[in-house]
């Protein structure tokens, strides 16, 4: 399994506080099935300093000596949604793209979303950026208006739920939305948004039970699997089903008995 949202760089944001914590990170990760983690330290939130291309890089290196390479650890951010990624966006080399790839994960703050994002959408696919919408379910606008997901993901971009929203971490709305996301066909990645080993740690598998209950095993293996290993080597992601709006949206479909009632 592929992990594309972790905040395993120590001493960088809210994540590990330290290499030791970012080692026993990357030991649970292993035993779980991980291979790859995408180091993703927030970027542009107004409360961490945005670490730049050499801190990420040496941080990476750090802990993978220390970890004796048992796992690969490419460079990445969590990138709060701002001004500033269209000053980045032309450079191919950019800190704000995963791994270097044309896939950016675009995080919004937690109440709104922002005004003519749409646009914004636009705007990035021109500039040669695919955004991967970090945990839309956790997003209290697009609680009350799960339609907007749906909107985005049409336009361009993709959604990635967090495993703790499957796994019940974030309350019943997230747990919720993330459950329609996906019966909906609307997600494209499940990723850990690990902080720390001893809680939001960086597991996959329990939510990948849990996916595997609502929408069957292959679907499930696709979002923690093939499509993050398609996103790290920039590649089409391959596993994109029709979306459901009638799912997302909660609309029961009739039994064919009830039409006859
Ligand atoms: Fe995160």
């Amino acid at each position: 399994m592929i992990d594309i949202h972790c905040h395993i760089l120590p001493a960088t944001d809210d994540g590990a506080v330290s290499v030791e914590e970012s080692v026993e990170m990357c030991r649970m990760a292993a035993d779980d099935g991980i291979e790859v983690i995408v180091a993703t330290p927030h970027m542009f939130d107004g409360v961490h300093t945005t670490p730049d291309r050499e801190h990420i890089r040496a941080r990476i290196e750090e802990v993978t000596r220390a970890c004796n390479g048992r796992i690969k650890i490419l460079p990445g951010g969590e990138v709060r949604y701002s001004h500033e990624i269209f000053q980045e966006a032309g450079d191919a080399e950019s800190r704000i793209r995963l791994n270097g790839t044309s896939y950016m994960l675009l995080e919004f703050a937690f109440e709104m979303v922002p005004a003519n994002i749409e646009l914004t959408i636009y705007q990035m696919l021109q500039a040669g950026i695919t955004p991967v919408i970090a945990h839309p379910e956790r997003n209290k606008r697009i609680q009350r208006h799960p339609e907007i997901i749906a909107d985005l993901v049409e336009r361009g971009a993709f959604a990635q739920v967090d495993a703790g929203s499957l796994t019940k971490s974030f309350g019943p709305d997230s747990h919720a939305l993330a459950v329609r996301i996906l019966e909906a066909g609307l997600a494209h990645f499940i990723a850990t948004d690990a902080h720390h080993h001893n809680k939001r740690r960086p597991l996959l598998k329990p939510a990948l039970a849990v996916a595997s209950g609502i929408v069957g095993a292959e679907y499930a293996t696709a979002l923690v699997d093939a499509n993050p290993r398609a996103l790290i080597e920039d590649k089409a992601i391959p596993y994109q089903p029709d979306p459901d709006l009638d799912a997302l949206l909660g609309r029961r479909k009739k039994k064919w008995y009830a039409f006859w009632r």
